[in-house]
Order: C-alpha cells, then structure tokens, then sequence
C-alpha cells in the first residue's frame, strides 16, 4: 500500500507538470483528489492493511493529499495573479491617446441664411420681433388694407383654419401688431414661418421670410433703396446686380419689388428664373398712410418703409440651387453640403 501511494503521488506530480492551462490543472484535482478520485479510491483498501501499519499509512495519505492540493492552489493562484495582471495592462486607459471626435450636427442652410439675413440688418439697427403662424384674417389681411372682398386677396392663396383666422400668408402682419404696441421710431425685423397653397421650383407651401419695418419722420423711397441696396451686396457682393421693378401692395405705395441677376444662367433664360433672367427676392415699399390710421400714427407726421424677403430665394441665389423643393426633402446628401 505504501508503494501504491509514493506512486500515486509521483503520478499525480508529473500530471500536474504535463498541466498548462487552469482547466487543466482543476481536472488534475478532481483526478486525484475528487470524491471519485483516485487517492479516494486507494483509500478503501486501507483497511486491508496490518492495524498497526494503519496510522502510518493513514497520515501518508492525508500528506500526500495535502501536497497534491497546495501545489495545484499555489499554481492556480499564479494563473490567477498573472491573468489580472495581464487585464490590468490591456484595460490601462491611455490619456495620451487623441480624443474621439464628436460629430456635431450643422444648422439648416434656410436657418444659416435667415441668421444671416438678421445679422446684415442688425448692422443698420434693425431689431427682432415676432408674430404667431396661425393669424387672425384681420392682422393678416383687413388692417393691411385688404378688405374681405378686395381682388388684392388672390394675390396670394390662403389656408384657411376657420372662418376669421388663417395661416398667415407672410410676415406682414408683424408690422400691424408692432405698429399696435410701440410709437414711433420703429425699426424692426420679423423672421419666420408662412403659408400658401403653392407648389413648383420656386414655390412651396411652407417657405419663410424676413419682413422689415422702418418708421420714423422724413423717411423717403432713397431710404429704402439703400437700406436694400446695402443688404443685396453684403449678402452677394459688392459687383450684385439688382433691379427695383415697380409693382403693387395694398399695404405700401408706391412698391416695387427687387429682383436678382439670375444665378443659374447669369441672366441668359432658364428654367429657375422662367426664361427671365431674373429672380425676384423680396416685395416692398413705402408704409401706405392707410396703415398709420389703424394703429393710430399721424399720418401727416410719420413716413416708412417696409419690405418682405424670401429666405429660401435667397438661398438659392447664394447657394446656386436650382430647385427650392430641395430644402425641404431632408436628403443628408443634400444638407451636408452647407
Ligand atoms: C409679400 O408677401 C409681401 N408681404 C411683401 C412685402 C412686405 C411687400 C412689405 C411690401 C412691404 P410676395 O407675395 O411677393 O410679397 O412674397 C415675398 C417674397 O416671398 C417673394 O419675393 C418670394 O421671394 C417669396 N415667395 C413668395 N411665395 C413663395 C413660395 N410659395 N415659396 C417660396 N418663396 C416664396
Ligand atoms: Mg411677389
């Protein structure tokens, strides 16, 4: 029995020296030592042996299991140090290493040339004011002298939401509900959303625009044309052909709307421009006396101008975008060009 148990351990030591991974060396264990194991196994025949050799044998057998035990804990504690050890160096944060950019979303090309617009303006003193979409038919038409039954109504096509509110067709109600709360000197500028059933290249049915109010005393049409004049170039250059045409608005007299070289075929005819070779990007005029009455200015004391400008225009022209439909697609190919 002796001999069988100095083998047994001589076995189990080469064993666990062919061992080289944990697994390895807990199989090993669970050779030997399991319940099942081996060294269990040779313990039944002791009590086969002499009764006198028995405690001998007995402490043997506990020694060599001891032995067995602590050499396989010590190596699996030095697997075990080394495993953490190894994580420690592979899970070691670098702070030398370049950071991971963020990628920042950009703001609309529309949103880009209204800030823009507001920027040029705000150099003449201009200051912004705001009006709700959904006006009253009142602000929107009959206080800008556009009475219910008056032909100027199809000049621009509503949606209506009941009977006496609208989305509004432009920003020019703005200057009412302004006008309204706040004497003279004004000078204001309205940026936002407006509404009109309209649909092709150069019209959709939501697009926006810039209204501007000036009034003061001894504000004349000169005053107008270089306060747009100044804005044209500071938005496209200092060479900027423009043009004022004369034109009609019930709110302003006399009016005129300006229009610009056209920027896909410099003015030859296109498609853009419907063969003209221009493209108009803003109404506007001197403030018609009529206004003054409703919101209570003298008339014989005050004059102004206002105007109205198409964002998305603008940003075609200065971006060289043929089709205004484009901006309001959300194709990320298109956007993330601006
Ligand atoms: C007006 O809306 C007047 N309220 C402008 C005005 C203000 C005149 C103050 C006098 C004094 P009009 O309907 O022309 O005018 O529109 C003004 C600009 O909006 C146009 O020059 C054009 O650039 C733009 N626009 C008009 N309709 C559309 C549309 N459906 N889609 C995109 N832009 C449009
Ligand atoms: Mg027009």
């Amino acid at each position: 029995m002796r001999r069988a148990l100095e083998e047994l351990k001589e076995r189990a030591f080469s064993d666990i020296a062919a061992a080289r991974r944990r697994d390895d060396f807990l199989a090993v264990k669970t050779r030997y030592l399991g319940r099942r194991g081996l060294l269990t196994e040779l313990l039944r025949s002791l009590k086969d042996a002499a009764p006198e050799e028995r405690p001998a044998l007995g402490k043997l057998s506990n020694d060599i299991k001891e032995a067995i035990a602590r050499r396989i804990d010590e190596i699996l504690s030095a697997i075990e140090e080394t495993s953490k050890s190894e994580a420690r160096v592979r899970e070691r944060i670098d702070v030398t290493l370049p950071g991971r950019g963020v990628r920042y979303g950009t703001l609309h090309p529309v949103t880009q040339v209204m800030d823009e617009i507001c920027h040029i303006f705000s150099l003449l003193g201009f200051s912004v004011a705001e009006g709700p979409e959904v006006e009253l038919d009142y602000y929107n038409f009959e206080a800008l002298n556009i009475p219910k039954d008056h032909p100027a109504r199809d000049m621009q096509d509503t949606f209506y939401i009941a009977d006496e509110i609208v989305l509004r067709t432009h920003t020019s109600p703005v200057q009412i509900r302004t006008m309204e709360k706040q004497k003279p000197p004004v000078r204001i500028l309205s940026p936002g959303k407006v509404y009109r059933p309209d649909s092709d290249v150069s019209h959709t049915p939501m697009f926006h625009q810039v209204e501007g109010l000036l009034v003061d005393t001894n504000v004349t049409f000169g005053d107008l044309k270089g306060v747009l004049t100044f804005f044209s170039r500071k938005m496209f250059g200092e060479d900027t052909n423009l043009r004022f045409r004369p034109s009609f608005f019930p709110f302003t007299e006399p009016s005129a709307e300006v229009d610009i070289r056209c920027v896909m075929c410099k003015g030859s005819g296109c498609r853009l421009c419907k063969q003209t070779g221009w493209l108009e990007i803003l109404g506007s005029g001197m403030v018609d006396p009529e206004l003054y009455k409703v919101v209570g200015y003298d008339p014989e004391k005050v004059s102004g101008f206002a105007f109205g400008l198409g964002v998305e225009r603008i940003a075609l022209l200065k971006y060289g975008i043929s089709d205004i439909r484009l901006f309001f697609e959300n194709d990320k190919r298109f956007l993330d060009q601006f």
